[in-house]
Order: structure tokens, then sequence, then C-alpha cells
């Protein structure tokens, strides 16, 4: 059984807006995708009208989820800013989600979240997503409680690289409940909307994903979440950055000179919004031949270490370019988790050790540390 956009609509005639207004009737509705049982809105209202529009989300949030067919439905509200400010800064979220802080320097933090941390990258496809994946798990080898957070709304790679294929149940009506895999607890728009489903995504929408990803999921105690975040460094990245409360980002970096050039951007974004750079990772670094064991530097290895002391950031550490990283990767079968005596899955826990030491100093250097993590 499948739902269609006509039956959501007419279960959204039903719900009124707080002037009485048939939902689909006030303009204010985005397009409403839904397949294969997952529905996904907006309702964009103005930013001084959130407070009385949430219980009208809500209501639709409630009336969506009652369509036999429905599987799960996230209804976001995002707000509208009066004037130009929109056009400038394209992603605010809902400041029902910041409360009083809306317009504060520092995003609420998520309670039982110690440290939440980025990997980011300027440019795409420099092995991001694999490098999150297998950097959580070796937090998580470290004794860690670890979360990922796929930040990636247009391309979402989690249900892929931890081969996810179930829906994501709801506590108490509304929250959503992370999917366990290999000890992590992980979330993806990818859980809830098809892989195939070109999404149409205006940056409050993109925003108030997020926020929601973030915010109404039970994610329970976890010493770091790590958000694998879309590629590049416009703004949609940039707020992004400023909205998620970070304790620091990790840059994945290829050694190729334009690769660099990005990753150069990637850190001056994360420095103007006062996110520490925990430091960079050389991906693609090396090629070790499988037949003969012998090394090559295919892209000029060991760009990123140059570039790293050049801008006084640390260097976290390279992880070659290897088959079995991107078969395994591609699989879904992350290789700190399923090879954790090779050599590639060393190399992540080395990653992930500086990673925690980074966040351990910075947490130090800090007037109020939440929790400390441990060494
Ligand atoms: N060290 C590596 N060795 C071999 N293949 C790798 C390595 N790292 C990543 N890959 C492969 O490169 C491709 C791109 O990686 P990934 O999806 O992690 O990049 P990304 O930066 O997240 O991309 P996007 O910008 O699209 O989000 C994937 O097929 C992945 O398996
Ligand atoms: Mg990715």
């Amino acid at each position: 059984m499948t739902v269609t956009r006509e039956q959501v609509l007419a279960v959204l005639d039903q719900v009124k807006s707080p002037d009485g207004l048939p939902l689909p009737r006030t303009g204010t509705l985005s397009e409403v995708v839904a397949s294969d049982g997952k529905v996904f809105f907006s309702i964009t209202v103005d930013a001084d009208a959130v407070k009385a529009w949430e219980p009208v989300r809500k209501r639709a949030e409630e009336a969506v989820r009652a369509i036999p067919a429905v599987q799960s439905a996230l209804v976001a509200l995002t707000a509208e800013r009066k004037g130009g400010a929109q056009a400038a800064r394209p992603a605010q979220p809902a400041p029902r989600h910041a409360g009083a802080s809306a317009r504060s320097e520092s995003p609420q933090g998520v309670p039982g979240v110690a440290a939440i941390i980025a990997v980011a990258s300027g440019k795409g496809g420099v092995g991001k997503s694999t490098t999150a994946v297998n950097l959580a798990l070796g937090l998580s080898a470290l004794g860690l409680k670890v979360g990922i957070l796929d930040a990636d709304i247009y391309g979402p790679s989690m249900p892929k690289l931890l081969a996810i294929r179930e829906r994501p149940q709801t506590v108490g009506g509304t929250r959503l409940k992370p999917i366990a895999r290999y000890g992590l607890a992980v979330m993806s728009i990818g859980f809830l909307i098809d892989e195939e489903t070109p999404m149409i995504w205006r940056g409050p929408m993109v925003m108030s994903a997020l926020t929601q990803m973030l915010r109404e999921v039970e994610w329970g105690t976890l010493d770091v979440m790590v958000v694998d975040m879309p590629p590049g460094t416009g703004d949609a990245q940039l707020t992004m950055a400023q909205q998620v409360p970070l304790k620091g980002a990790v840059i994945v970096s290829t050694p190729q000179d334009l690769a660099l050039i990005d990753a150069r951007r990637g850190i001056s974004m994360f420095r103007r919004v006062n996110v520490p750079v925990l430091g960079i990772v050389e991906n693609m670094s090396y090629f070790i031949c499988p037949e003969c064991g012998t090394r090559s530097d295919i892209f000029g290895h060991g760009g990123a270490r140059h570039e790293a002391a050049r801008l006084g950031v640390p260097f976290l550490g390279e992880v070659p370019l290897h088959m079995s990283i991107r078969e395994k990767s591609d699989a879904g079968l992350p290789v700190v988790a399923t090879e954790p005596d090779g050599p590639h899955a060393a190399i992540y826990r080395a990653i992930a050790a500086a990673v925690r030491d980074e966040l351990s100093a910075g947490q130090g250097a800090r007037a109020a540390p939440r929790i400390v993590i441990e060494a």
C-alpha cells in the first residue's frame, strides 16, 4: 500500500490554521513528498507566528500518521523572516527549536550529548562519509558512546554505508528512535525518505529537518555525536555550522592541490563561526599495490599534513586509497567494524584517538566542561 499526495492533502484539509482555514488553503505548505509510506513536507510561517503554529504542525503530523498506508511522517515548521534577512541567510531554523536563544551566538546543546563534532570537506567525494562512519566506529572502539547524524539532506549516505533499510520507530508518538548499528546510534533523512526520491529542499526546510533530527530524536546519552556534513562551504553549510552546537570539526581532504584549496575554505568557514578545527585527515593519501606491496603516492601524498602545519591545525592521520575500504564502505560493512584486526581499522582508531585527545584538550580549556571525555 502506498500513500499519495492527494490522500495527504485530503487529511490536511481537516487540520485548521490558527485562523481556522484548512491547512492546504493557507499558502504555507511546501511541496508534499509522499513516497513508499513516507511523507515529508514543511509549513513556512512568519517568525513571530511560530508559537501559534506549533500545535498545527503537530496536528498535521498526527493526521498524516493516522493514514493507514503511512509508516512515517515528518512535518517541519520553518520560520520566514520578514524583510531582506531571508535572502542574506536563507537557512534560519524555526525559533521554536532554539527557544529564547534564537538570535544568540551559540546554539543550545543537545541534552545527554557531551560533544557534537562535524566531519566536513570543502569538496564533494573526498571520502567524508566513509571517514565519518569509521571515525565514529573508532571512537566507539575506544569505549565511547557514539552517534552519527547524517546531515547530508540532499544525498544521505548512512542507509548505504551502514546497510540500514529499516525505518526508525517513534517513541511517545512524536520522537524518533535512532537506528542501532555496530553499537552506534544512527539517524539519517534517508531512513525517512527514499534515496531515489528527488528532494526539493529550500534553505529553511533543510535547517528544520536537521534541527528535528538533532533535537527530536531520542539520542540517549552520548559521549560524541559525529555529524556527516554535506559537501561545500556555501550558505547552507555555514548556517549548519552555526546552528548545530559543534565542539569541533574534522576536515577531510585528499592530497591534491584543488582539494586542499577547498579544505582551506572549510577551515576558514568553521573559524568564522568559532568552531574549533580538531584537525585534518588526509584520505586516499597513498596507494599500496595489492599485487606487489609497492606504495605509490598517486595524488602527491602529504599535502594535507603540510597544509595543516601551515594553517596551525592538528594533522590527524592519513588513510590510504584501498579497494577494501571502498568495497566494504559501499557494501555497508565499514572496515573498523568488520575487519577490526586489519591495518585500516588501526588507522581509523588512531585518528579517533587523536580526535578524542583534541576534544579533551578543548574541553579542558573551556570554562565549564559538561562531561569530560576520559582519556
Ligand atoms: N580511503 C579510501 N579508499 C578507497 N575508496 C574510498 C576511500 N575513502 C572513500 N572511498 C570511496 O570513495 C567514494 C566517495 O566516498 P564518500 O561517499 O565517503 O565521500 P563523500 O566526501 O562523503 O562524498 P559526498 O561529497 O558525495 O558526500 C565512495 O565510493 C567510497 O567508498
Ligand atoms: Mg557524503
